[in-house]
């Protein structure tokens, strides 16, 4: 099935036309700013945006960074606070005129990295770290997952929350060395490992590309390796989630 994914950050948006029974990009990914402040309505218009960009008017998934719970979004530690209470799924099918399905970022990440990526067929237990302007967590056992763990939110032992001390939005502002902002990495991921026990852990991000700089400064017992698909499983996991959330609603 082809679906336009569309993976929102804090920072961009990014997104393309996804082939769902591979993972496939079938059109260029596209990026735009994500508008400040990230309001409801603004963010709203940015989407019309890019519906447009991509010409589409078929089904539409959408990976948001907040905790969303069934259409409601219950966080917004990287978009503007009144997000927390809105039915985002209505909101966003209302101001955008199409049926939009939308989730977490980490988890629809998790997803196209559990069925085509670095957790494909694996049946233990598999954290899935996203790493941009937030720390994003998807947790996957028996590859079922847990939905909107919010993981990056834990306080690690020197007393920082782990998205305020590890994310890649930290590594540029304070403009750490690779190595200095790896062992940053290293005490979040020792700290998930100590709580979760994970067999495997698969970083996706901008930061996923760039593992081999970092990777000797991880001591985690779980190997750590990189999203197959990168920064692009958001926008592919997007896709998958509203074709899981089509064949759902069709009774299938
Ligand atoms: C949000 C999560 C999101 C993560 C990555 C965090 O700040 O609370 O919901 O998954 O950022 O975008």
């Amino acid at each position: 099935m082809e679906i336009l994914g569309i993976d929102v950050g804090g920072t961009g948006i990014k997104s393309a036309i996804v082939e769902t029974a591979t993972g496939e990009l079938l059109d260029e990914k596209h990026r735009i700013a994500t508008p400040r402040p990230a309001t409801p309505k603004a963010v709203a218009r940015a989407l019309g945006e890019v519906l447009r960009h991509h010409g589409w008017n078929g089904p539409v998934g959408i990976g948001f960074p907040a905790a969303i719970q069934h259409g409601v979004a219950r966080t917004a530690a990287n978009v503007d606070k009144s997000f927390i209470g809105l039915p985002i799924t209505d909101y966003f099918s209302r101001e955008t005129g199409r049926r939009v399905f939308i989730a977490n970022d980490a988890d629809v990440a998790g997803l196209a990295e559990m069925r085509f990526g670095a957790g494909k067929g694996h049946a233990g237990v598999v954290l899935i770290i996203t790493i941009g302007t937030g720390l994003g967590t998807a947790l996957f056992s028996g590859g079922h997952l847990l939905p909107n763990t919010e993981l990056g939110h834990v306080f690690l032992e020197n007393g920082q929350e782990a998205e305020r001390y590890a994310s890649e939005a930290v590594r540029v502002t304070k403009k750490l060395k690779w190595k200095d902002w790896g062992e940053r990495l290293n005490l979040y991921l020792r700290t998930m490992e100590g709580l979760l026990w994970p067999d495997l852990i698969i970083l996706g991000g901008g930061v996923s590309e760039k593992l081999n700089k970092f990777s000797p400064t991880l001591t985690t017992k779980a190997p750590v390796v990189a999203a197959g698909f990168l920064n692009r499983a958001g926008i592919v996991g997007a896709a998958l989630f509203a074709e899981e959330s089509l064949r759902k609603a069709a009774g299938a």
